[in-house]
């Protein structure tokens, strides 16, 4: 029995839902650790598709315990339709919430976009969902808990003490909003009410149950952690592996199995650097045979060419064991395909990423491309990557030379059929 942690190396949206239900089948707990509702996944089971933001993957599966860890923010009110909504197709959920765990107030949705208007051109194309804000009152020791959410008189003591504050700063920010404690108090508590029983201390409950197979489920992507991603233009959370630690209570060396999801080209939505970028039809292509529209905001995500400078990067910071490839039959058709594995920084290579990304340069390396039929792809299932065609093998083996770590699964289109343990 062991601890998996599933993680993303890009931007966000690198396809981890998937490989994250891969892994969820065969786990008893599954943990999401750290981001709030500004996640999003779709998980597919038989013909049923569910859409969650914030429910981890693990609650849709029968005799499996979804756990909310305390590096989460949740917003109770989306929690709580996500909940009905699998309620009402006839699933009761196994859902334990930390106490820890902060909430997200209306003030912080108003907040996150009062702070993107200030922004202007700089604004970091948040999802306007209260995440940055909620995190700021964490760290600042100004944030409601789960836990006193569901208890109404520490949550009226917080509520008086916290919205006078708020009011102080919309009106600075030339806002007309106000919030009163009466009306947030009589909306909080009654979602506290429906909560209560789903609260609990989730470090005592995952460190009795870690003898069962538990996987920790990351949301977003490594560069848009707030310490190691592209900031300001991050979200603001440990996205890495730490944070898995740090969101959940869960030892680091508790964690046996580590995979990064590696999408086979690059996506970013919202602002910041993004430097194999592609606006043209490189980009068109990777788009719309992709489907790269956000699963959250539906905004067209940016596209790119794969970048191994950014997946290194990703890998090392978590102590990666596997990769996890995804979408790579989106890039059929292509002539050419490229992949960047270093950067040319004022006239000098480098090979990691940097805090400062003005004026970089990706130096790529090309490969032909290739056109495949399923049937040529199912050959992965027994033969690993040495039974591909040699331009995907080629592609496939250049990503493991550069990173120093096994490709352990693909996933070569949407089915769940299409996603293969090598
Ligand atoms: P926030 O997390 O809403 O504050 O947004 C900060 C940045 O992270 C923006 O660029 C968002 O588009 C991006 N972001 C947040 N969550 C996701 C996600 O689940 N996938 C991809 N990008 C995300």
């Amino acid at each position: 029995m062991s601890v998996k942690l599933v993680f993303g190396t890009q931007w966000g949206d690198e396809g981890k839902g998937k490989v994250v239900d891969y892994y969820a089948e065969k786990a008893d707990i599954v943990v999401r650790y750290q981001g709030g509702n500004n996640a999003g996944h779709t998980i597919k089971i038989g013909d049923e598709v569910f859409k969650f933001h914030l429910l981890p993957s693990g609650v849709v599966r029968k005799g499996k315990t979804a756990v909310i860890g305390n590096g989460v923010v949740v917003d109770p009110k989306v929690l709580i339709s996500e909940i009905e909504e699998i309620r009402k197709r006839g699933i009761e959920p196994n859902l334990v919430i930390s106490d820890r765990a902060h909430v997200i107030m209306p003030y912080h949705r108003l907040l996150d976009g009062a702070e993107e208007v200030f922004r202007g051109k700089k604004k970091v194309g948040t999802t306007g969902r209260g995440i940055g804000p909620c995190y700021s009152d964490k760290i600042a020791r100004l944030g409601i808990r789960m836990g006193e959410l569901i208890d109404p008189e520490v949550l009226r003591e917080r509520l008086e003490f916290i919205i006078p504050m708020k009011n102080r700063i919309f009106e600075a920010y030339g806002m007309e909003e106000r919030l009163d404690v009466d009306e947030v108090f009589r909306e909080y508590s009654e979602y506290g009410r429906y909560l209560r029983g789903m609260v609990g201390d989730t470090i005592e409950f995952l460190h009795k149950n870690m003898d069962k197979e538990i996987l920790l489920e990351g949301a977003q992507g490594a560069m848009l952690d707030v310490d190691f991603g592209t900031y300001p233009y991050t979200t603001s959370s440990s996205t890495i592996g730490g944070g898995a630690s740090t969101g959940s209570g869960i030892p680091p060396n508790a964690i046996k199995e580590i995979t990064g999801v590696v999408k086979a080209y690059t996506t970013r939505v919202g602002m910041g650097p993004f430097p194999t970028e592609q606006e043209n039809e490189i980009g068109k292509h990777l788009c719309e045979k992709g489907h790269e529209f956000g699963t959250t905001t539906g905004r067209a995500r940016r596209c790119g060419w794969l970048d191994l400078v950014v997946v290194k990067h990703a890998l090392r910071l978590t102590g990666a064991d596997g990769i996890a490839i995804t979408k790579i039959d989106v890039l059929e058709g292509l002539e050419t395909i490229k992949v960047a594995y270093a950067y040319q920084v004022d006239g000098k290579k480098i090979t990691y990423f940097p805090a400062k990304t003005d004026g970089i340069k990706p130096l790529y390396k090309e490969f032909q491309g290739w056109n495949m039929t399923s049937g040529e792809w199912e050959k992965v299932k027994e033969g690993g990557i040495d039974a591909l065609p040699l331009n995907v093998r080629e592609y496939l083996k250049f990503i493991e030379g550069e990173t120093g770590v096994k490709i352990r699964m693909i996933s070569y289109g949407p089915a769940r059929e299409e996603t293969v343990e090598l």
